[in-house]
């Protein structure tokens, strides 16, 4: 299998970096062109529990080397997704599909949209990574990654894909169906996310404070209540322990959201609370602290 991994950013670079160790065929596309021969001329370093190894991965910006690709591994900040896959729709092979494994809702979304149901999957993952330097990733935590087709029944090219990444190194699982994966994830970013990026605490502090914790739970329990209404089946029985263990899990980790507020980047709020707050209001059910926490994490990024 060929595979096209879209975005240098940590996760991007954690994915290419050990599918290129695994003698797995792998390019990057960067829609960055001076970012794109840096990287090539560099290669890739990769820090995990193997140790450190410099990859040499062929990194282009020319979206016309994905018609070489069986599988697009879309890498990319949430709100960069619909030009990705508008990018895919224009160059991928007819045989070539899409793999999004990024935060949030809406993005498998935005590439059946362009690709049709058919070539898209969708899943999770819990492997975390550290962007160091450019070019420069660090295995930052061992996790488990579940993907599934974005319509019909567990096919061959999902287990496939599983199969590929299992050879990286990864805990990989195909599984039928992937909106109850990223409902699941989604419920989960909804409670730990904003909050860790609004009070500037790492994950497990939201746990021993009692008024976060208690946002984080009433954050929680609007987005379950949505995604029970929309017929979603979560993977835990109790979502709201599941959040809170995910917090102890990583308590010392710093959320996607506070490093992006951190380095004054914009956050995927959009595709977390803020999806939370649109889907309800679609569907009449008013979803006020998510509303309230998405404004908060805006008025963060409008005071960068
Ligand atoms: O976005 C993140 O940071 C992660 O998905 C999670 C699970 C909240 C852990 O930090």
């Amino acid at each position: 299998m060929r595979v096209t991994v879209i975005g240098p950013g940590a996760v991007g670079l954690l994915w290419a970096g050990r599918l290129a160790r695994a003698g797995i065929r792998v390019n990057l596309l960067d829609h960055r062109p001076e970012r794109a021969e840096r990287l090539s001329a560099h290669g890739v370093l990769l820090e995990d529990q193997e140790g450190e190894r410099r990859l040499s991965i062929p990194v282009t910006a020319r979206a016309e080397d994905l018609a070489a690709s069986d599988l697009a591994l879309v890498c990319v900040k949430a709100y960069h997704t619909a030009d990705a896959a508008q990018t895919l729709g224009r160059h991928l092979a007819p045989q070539g599909r899409a793999l999004t494994l990024q935060n949030g809702v809406g993005n498998v979304e935005a590439l059946v949209e362009a690709l049709g149901p058919a070539r898209v999957l969708g899943g999770i993952t819990s492997e975390g990574a550290t962007l160091l330097a450019e070019g420069h990733v660090r295995h930052a935590g061992r996790g488990q990654t579940h993907l599934g087709p974005a319509q019909g029944p567990l096919d061959d090219f999902a287990r496939q894909v599983a199969a590929m990444l299992e050879q990286a190194g990864f805990a990989a699982q195909a599984v039928e169906g992937c909106q109850n994966l990223i409902w699941t994830k989604l419920v989960i970013n909804v409670g730990i996310n904003a909050l860790t990026a609004i009070l500037g605490v790492p994950n497990g502090r939201l746990l021993e404070l009692a008024s976060a914790a208690a946002l984080m739970d009433r954050a929680e329990a609007e987005a379950e209540a949505l995604g029970e209404t929309l017929g979603i089946s979560f993977l835990h029985e109790d979502m709201r322990e599941a959040v809170r263990e995910v917090a102890r899990r990583t308590a010392g980790n710093i959320s996607s959201m506070l490093q992006d507020v951190r380095a004054r980047r914009r956050t995927e709020v959009d595709f977390i609370n803020g999806a939370v707050e649109r889907k309800g209001a679609e569907l009449g059910l008013a979803c006020p602290v998510n509303a309230t926490l998405t404004d908060l994490v805006k008025a963060l990024e409008q005071n960068y």
